[in-house]
């Protein structure tokens, strides 16, 4: 059988892929989705997961609600639809970071099953890590950082998660981070333990 060279497409021909991104930075891209109710201290367990990892040698980009939300989805409010739409941006953008090798952390809200599958399907089941930071809204509340559980119950909050619009917990996560039995650094080191094995540059998938 004869080759003809129209059929053959030298390496050096084609767009770098994630596979040379990973292979540049010895790790494995993969999406860290932190979903649970404002005040469950998502964005705190991100911090110190983004501190650890990069205190590794990992390179990562942290996405959060309230930083997305004077960006991205700065024309979003907090309906059913804005709020899928908010995801769905989210999860597209995620997509790109992990097309370029790049841990990505994101916390939001995300309150229903629906709306996370929604992330899953764009990113894609081998590559999204649902971790559930559960705090009971009570604890939420009491610790209501932000001062919005009391907005939201004097009704100066429309569609407040937890209080005038649901939250649905995870069915399957990939892990659940307990953050009012456990301190800030216990919930870090149980999620470093878990991520670690899939992250960790493994080179014989590729060689
Ligand atoms: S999500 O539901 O679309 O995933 P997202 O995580 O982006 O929400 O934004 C949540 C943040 O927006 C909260 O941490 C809080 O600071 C702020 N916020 C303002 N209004 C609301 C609301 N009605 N419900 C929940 N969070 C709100």
């Amino acid at each position: 059988m004869t080759i003809h060279k129209k059929n053959i497409h030298p390496v050096f021909d084609r767009i770098l892929e994630r596979k040379d991104k990973e292979l540049l930075m010895k790790q494995h891209a993969k999406v860290i989705w932190l979903t649970g109710l404002s005040g469950s201290g998502k964005t705190t367990l991100a911090m110190g997961i983004e501190r650890e990892l990069q205190s590794l040698g990992f390179l990562t980009k942290l996405l959060d609600g309230d930083n997305v939300r004077t960006g991205i989805s700065n024309n979003l409010g907090f309906s059913p639809e804005e709020r899928k739409e908010n995801i769905r941006r989210i999860a597209e953008v995620s997509k790109l970071f992990l097309n370029c090798g790049i841990i990505t952390i994101n916390c939001f809200i995300s309150p229903t099953i629906n709306i996370r599958k929604q992330a899953l399907d764009i990113i894609g089941k081998e590559d999204f890590l649902e971790i559930y930071v559960n705090a009971p809204v009570e604890v939420c509340e009491q610790r209501d950082v932000k001062g919005l559980y009391q907005k939201a119950k004097r009704g100066e909050i429309k569609n407040f998660t937890g209080v005038s619009a649901p939250f649905e917990s995870p069915l399957d996560p990939f892990l659940e981070i307990q953050t009012y039995r456990l301190s800030v650094e216990e919930s870090v080191q149980k999620v470093m333990k878990k991520i670690l094995p899939i992250i960790e540059y493994k080179f014989d998938n590729y060689y």
